[in-house]
């Protein structure tokens, strides 16, 4: 395990690259409270909306926001950030052309959240997800799994999908019940802190570490690769 590198899976701070962080200052602000809780790497995580952006314009667009803040991140000793998407699922996601640029940097991991509207739960969702696995060999992580109802996420379970827990349901007493039976079914890869603009989430980090630990090893994996990498 590598003790030097704690990952926050998912975030919305870039600048100006979607409803997240609106400055460079706040971007800056929420860094300096990841770095307080431990955090040494943040996957920068702007939603990408299939239906209304277009791969090329939405990587312009988080791009140009990263370059705002990342050199002022590196002066300050800040963590690392390393920048990916948080791709709304919908039928037919995968054949839609550039999809594997908006996995997290240097990885073939895709994080999905699923349409907020259960009856677009249908077969066909499922399908693309399988798709996705099978045909693309995309790795998949489904952010905040709790905000779905059991038989969606029992579906998605069949696959072998990877979980994604944002701190603040974890550090929620009553979603622990099915949380707590992922951790232990071993599905849960990876926790993010899907930060907007409060920097005090990362203030409940230390309170959800002990539900985490047992499975550290496999937590956040694929980013921990990519920074062992990339830091050399
Ligand atoms: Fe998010």
């Amino acid at each position: 395990m590598d003790q030097g590198i704690i990952v926050d899976f998912h975030s919305h701070i870039l600048p100006g690259a979607d409803h997240g962080a609106s400055s460079t200052e706040e971007s800056l602000q929420i860094l300096r409270a990841a770095k307080a809780a431990g955090i040494t790497a943040i996957a920068a995580t702007p939603h990408f909306y299939p239906h209304r952006h277009h791969v090329g314009q939405f990587l312009e667009r988080r791009d140009t926001a990263l370059e705002r803040v990342r050199q002022k991140a590196i002066d300050e000793g800040l963590p690392k950030i390393v920048p990916g998407a948080e791709v709304l699922l919908c039928p037919g996601l995968d054949s839609m052309k550039g999809l594997e640029r908006l996995c997290l940097r240097g990885t073939n991991v895709l994080l999905l959240e699923m349409p907020f509207v259960m009856a677009e739960h249908t077969d066909e969702m499922f399908d693309t997800i399988d798709r996705l696995i099978t045909e693309r060999n995309f790795v998949i992580y489904i952010a905040h799994p709790n905000r779905y109802p059991d038989e969606t996420i029992d579906r998605v379970l069949e696959m072998s999908v990877r979980l994604q827990l944002n701190i603040e349901d974890l550090a929620h007493l009553r979603e622990r019940g099915r949380i707590k039976r992922w951790v232990k079914e071993g599905r849960v890869h990876a926790v993010g802190s899907d930060v907007h603009h409060d920097p005090d989430i990362y203030k409940k980090l230390a309170k959800v570490t002990s539900l985490v630990e047992p499975l550290i090893d496999q937590i956040n994996h694929p980013l921990r690769g990519v920074l062992r990498t990339d830091l050399g």
